[in-house]
């Protein structure tokens, strides 16, 4: 596109699950179908900008006219969002897996007589607080969603500042709203100036509308 406020800008998306292997045919993932990052992406390409979409496993194709980067895992998706450095915003729309089994077997794992895998587990990077808190690279824009099933507008702004990221668009994913996996979501946007609820909408809607407002952001830091 040649046209549009974000003509110029280059953006990263992050989408999807992340699967981690316990062994060459099981993994542990969640139920993120991607859906909410992909229309982000969709929504910054039709603006103009030049978009970086780093997505695990998801359950809808990933938008055209993006630069895609598959990957599997939270280690290989910092990996790939670290080499797609610099941008001028990003968004991290992905459900990241906190946890990762140690030492997946090579081999899969057979039942044995009275026993189950003894699994261990290690932390996850946490690749939007790392961003974050880049001192050096850090994007203009640094945008993270909050999945809560409770107190949301306090859990989230909360998050927002222990993360060091921007902006914050919680979401309440509690089962009964039938937002996970659906294609409607209910978001609050926060802020360093607060919050602001948003109607629930369709998530093509969402991302236009989160679109229009880091067009408005990245401009207005160019004038400043
Ligand atoms: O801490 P929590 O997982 O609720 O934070 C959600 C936000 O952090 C989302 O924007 C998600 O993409 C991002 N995140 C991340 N890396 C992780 C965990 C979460 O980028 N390991």
């Amino acid at each position: 596109l040649s046209q549009g406020p974000l003509v110029g800008k280059r953006v990263l998306v992050t989408s999807g699950p992340t699967h981690e292997p316990i062994d060459p045919v099981r993994y542990i993932a969640n139920r993120s179908s991607g859906a909410q990052g992909t229309a982000v992406a969709r929504a910054l390409r039709a603006l103009g900008a030049e978009v970086v979409f780093i997505t695990g496993p998801a359950a809808v194709r990933p938008p055209e006219g993006v630069e895609v980067v598959p990957v599997e895992t939270a280690q290989e998706m910092e990996a790939a969002v670290l080499a797609a450095l610099p941008v001028d915003a990003a968004v991290f729309a992905a459900a990241v897996a906190d946890w990762r089994v140690i030492s997946p077997t090579d081999q899969k794992l057979k039942k044995s007589k009275g026993g189950v895998p003894d699994l261990k587990f290690a932390e996850n990077p946490d690749i939007l607080k790392r961003i974050s808190n880049l001192e050096a690279g850090r994007p203009s824009l640094v945008v993270g969603f909050a999945a809560e099933t409770n107190d949301v507008l306090e859990n989230a702004t909360a998050k927002r500042v222990r993360k060091g990221c921007d902006w914050i668009l919680a979401n309440d994913v509690s089962p009964a709203t039938g937002i996970m996996g659906g294609d409607e979501n209910a978001i609050s946007l926060i802020r360093d100036v607060g919050a602001e609820t948003w109607p629930r909408m369709k998530k093509d809607d969402v991302a236009a509308r989160l679109a229009q407002k880091i067009a408005q952001a990245l401009t207005d830091l160019d004038r400043s």
